[in-house]
């Protein structure tokens, strides 16, 4: 049993060999190891091992209701954990397209403990192109379930300090492979209906999933039970109370910052802080510093933060996502 007690948090070097082979061994042995992913920091556990993905929801203080991605190397070794066959085409068609990336399938599950799926009769599965977590999964010749290594219903960590700063102490590992650069989650899309589902807006834009399997069905509820924790109404939310408005506000309360999450405003008087995001309007630079802003925002701890709504093209639909939930009074 991987106990949740206090521990001694190794420093890991993405860049260093022997450092990997020391993460992999970890895994191996039944251990916590936080590795970078490109979307963001993942909490792994080797997934075929409940007591160690048990180790997962204690550090994380994660509810049981909630359930893991599993991650592997390549999508040949999927079949081992979820009945590909069983979905037709959309599989192979978006494996091929969007494999390795941020993009995660919910199938059929086969043979994976219940504390992944959370007894679910689905598993989510993805396969990641960060290269020193593949490095990892080669070495240890294992498929890992891994979270956002974040408390739950905090700010995934996009950074190693940002994963020392919760979980110090109580997680084996950190590799620290540098900053994510998509810096939002993975896109969760269902194959086991009748037609593809999304169920988490993230590093894949639909646009580009429709571009492969034809429409998506765009259903992505907010829950109290959730499907998927990236429905609950309230998730990834900062301490500093966050309120979501169109452009600057005449009379803002002393104290308040804003937060221009694409492009810039004209004038913003009366604001204590002006923050831009993508100054340049790229949704791709402003879904890679969201995270870390959001952290910012918590240790300057203002009054409260008004956040300038962005479009939803392209990762602007996972940006919103994310605002949306952390705004929720
Ligand atoms: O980018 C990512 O997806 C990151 C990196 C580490 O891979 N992982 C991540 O994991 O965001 P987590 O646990 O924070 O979010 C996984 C989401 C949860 O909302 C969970 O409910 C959902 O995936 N999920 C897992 N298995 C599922 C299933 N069988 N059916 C529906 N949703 C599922
Ligand atoms: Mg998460």
């Amino acid at each position: 049993m991987t106990v949740s007690g206090p521990r001694q948090t190794e420093r890991l070097r993405g860049d260093v060999d022997a450092d990997l082979a020391r993460a992999a061994d970890l895994l191996r042995a039944g251990k916590l190891v936080a590795l970078p992913t490109e979307t963001v920091y993942g909490l792994a556990a080797a997934a075929r091992d409940p007591d160690a993905v048990a180790g997962i929801f204690a550090a994380k203080q994660r509810p049981s209701f909630d359930p893991l991605i599993v991650h592997v190397l390549d999508a040949s070794d999927v079949d081992a954990v979820a009945d590909v066959a069983a979905v037709g085409a959309h599989f192979g068609a978006l494996a091929e397209a969007f494999w390795p990336g941020p993009l995660t399938l919910v199938l059929p599950r086969r043979d994976v403990p219940d504390i992944v799926t959370s007894g679910l009769d689905t598993v989510a599965v993805r396969v990641p192109a960060h290269p020193v977590m593949r490095a990892v999964l080669q070495r240890a010749g294992l498929a890992v379930a891994a979270p956002s290594a974040n408390p739950f219903g905090y700010v995934s960590p996009t950074t190693a300090d940002h994963v020392f700063d919760a979980l110090d102490g109580r997680i084996d590992a950190v590799v620290d492979g540098g900053p994510c650069a998509v810096g939002v989650e993975s896109t969760i899309v269902s194959l086991v209906g009748d037609a593809p589902e999304v169920l988490r807006y993230g590093g894949v834009d639909v646009a580009d999933l429709e571009a492969v399997v034809g429409p998506v069905r765009r259903g992505v509820r907010v829950l109290e039970r959730p499907l998927a924790p990236g429905q609950l109404a309230r998730h990834y939310a900062t301490r500093v109370p966050l309120r979501l408005v169109t452009g600057p506000r005449d009379d803002v309360a002393p104290g308040t910052e804003l937060l221009v999450l694409l492009g810039d405003v004209d004038a913003a008087p009366g604001y204590a802080r002006v923050e831009r995001l993508a100054a340049d309007g790229d949704p791709r630079h402003a879904a890679a510093r969201l995270f870390a802003a959001l952290r910012d925002i918590d240790a300057r701890a203002p009054a409260s933060v008004d956040v300038v709504a962005c479009d939803e093209a392209g990762l602007g639909a996972a940006i919103m996502d994310r605002i949306r939930r952390a705004a929720v009074p």
